[in-house]
């Protein structure tokens, strides 16, 4: 197994990365004192039904008394309050005895580990928990860095905390049986996080398809990549105030809007996907990079089988979604571009007519 250490002081913690590993989370928990008497398992019917009993064996040969699971109905919209209350509601019931405190794992993709969190956070002002990601955008992305929430009507994870785990544990081949539109969603972030690392890149203009295909040596190249990438920014800029993780939302301004423009058409990686291909036209047209670089992108974007523009949207629309982004600040425009692969740089007061003319060439 890779090891990546997120450096926090006295809220540090191991990210754990293997193959076929999932009976082995209750001794890793125990190794790094990430134990109580009782693991309350939060995951959802379908999650749950492939990997909670490997799981719980796993936790049980490990000494751990009392081992238990709440499902939260799959997808986003249950990401709610509602359930966040029965969450905790449940864990109540699971641990009576306050002298007895449960650790928390979040078995799951982002849904999962957001809600997962954010009740472990909360639940008698915060108990111990672990993030096991299932999917790929969880492990590359939502299960690091201790962001936790859930949604509101209102907005997206409107209502949450920092709060760090006490481990990251990934068993990738849990990924397997992922539907390939998530697989190849996830990817997307990958390739964000390659064009802000020009060797990741590289790596995915030659072995793309691989990774989309789940290939083991291709995931164990990118995954610890990607984790040491956002580790390194979480490290900088824990609770998102310096300005750091800012590198991360590449994509992102005109990815959300098409992604709210789409309801549901869209993943968030296939929206990201385009909008990633429009923040690097968007980059050659204020003369930061030469076009070289959005080909490039396309290419490997193409390769992962994501798209590079999107039918059926209306610019009009999109321009509005993206101006209430909260990454605008009220006036000025603000867009995560590139010098080169590899090379970001944020910039504010981008003219209107080249967001426009970059909007426009990805929707057709
Ligand atoms: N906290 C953060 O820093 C952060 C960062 C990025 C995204 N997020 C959040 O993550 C969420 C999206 O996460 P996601 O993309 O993982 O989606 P998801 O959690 O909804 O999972 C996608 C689907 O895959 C299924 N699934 C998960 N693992 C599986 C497996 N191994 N085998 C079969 N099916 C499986 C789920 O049941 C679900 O239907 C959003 O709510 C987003 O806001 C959070
Ligand atoms: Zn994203």
């Amino acid at each position: 197994m890779r090891t990546v250490r997120i450096p926090l002081g006295e809220r540090s913690y191991d990210i754990l990365i293997g193959f076929d590993c999932l009976g082995d989370l209750g001794a890793a928990m125990r190794e790094r004192g990430v134990a109580r008497d009782n693991v309350a398992l939060i995951t959802s019917p379908r999650i749950g039904g492939l990997y909670y009993e490997a799981a719980a064996a796993g936790l049980r040969a490990a000494g751990f008394g009392h081992v238990d699971r709440w499902d939260l109905p799959d997808g986003e919209e249950n990401k709610n309050l509602e359930n966040f209350a029965r969450a905790v509601r449940w864990l109540a019931r699971f641990a009576p005895d306050p002298s007895i405190r449960p650790v928390v794992v979040a078995l799951g993709g982002g849904v999962v580990g957001d809600l997962g969190g954010f009740a472990a956070a909360c639940f008698r002002r915060g108990v111990p928990y672990v993030q096991a990601p299932t999917t790929l955008l969880a492990a590359v992305d939502s299960s690091v860095g201790g962001k936790t929430a859930v949604n509101l009507p209102e907005g997206k994870n409107l209502v949450g905390a920092f709060y760090q785990p006490g481990l990251v544990y990934m068993d990738l081949a849990t990924l397997a049986t992922l539907d390939p539109r998530q697989v190849r969603s996830g990817t997307a972030e990958v390739i964000k996080y390659g064009a802000v690392d020009v060797d990741l890149f590289e790596f995915l203009e030659a072995n793309v398809e691989a990774l989309v295909a789940l290939d083991r040596e291709a995931l164990m190249r990118v995954v610890p990549t990607c984790v040491e990438l956002k580790a390194d920014v979480v490290r900088r800029d824990e609770r998102d105030e310096a300005h750091v993780r800012v590198c991360l939302n590449f994509g992102h301004t005109l990815g959300h809007a098409m992604e709210k423009a789409a309801a549901g058409r869209l993943t968030h990686g296939e929206a990201v996907a385009v909008g990633m291909v429009a923040a690097a036209d968007i980059s050659v047209r204020c003369g930061l990079c030469d076009a070289e670089v959005t080909r490039r992108l396309r290419a490997v974007l193409q390769s992962a089988g994501l798209p590079v523009r999107v039918e059926g949207l209306e610019l009009e629309q999109v321009l509005r979604l993206m101006q209430h982004d909260k990454k605008f600040v009220t006036g000025k425009n603000r867009f995560v571009l590139l010098e080169g692969i590899g090379r970001w740089t944020e910039r504010e007061g981008v003219p209107e007519d080249i967001i426009r003319d970059a909007a426009l060439a990805v929707l057709d």
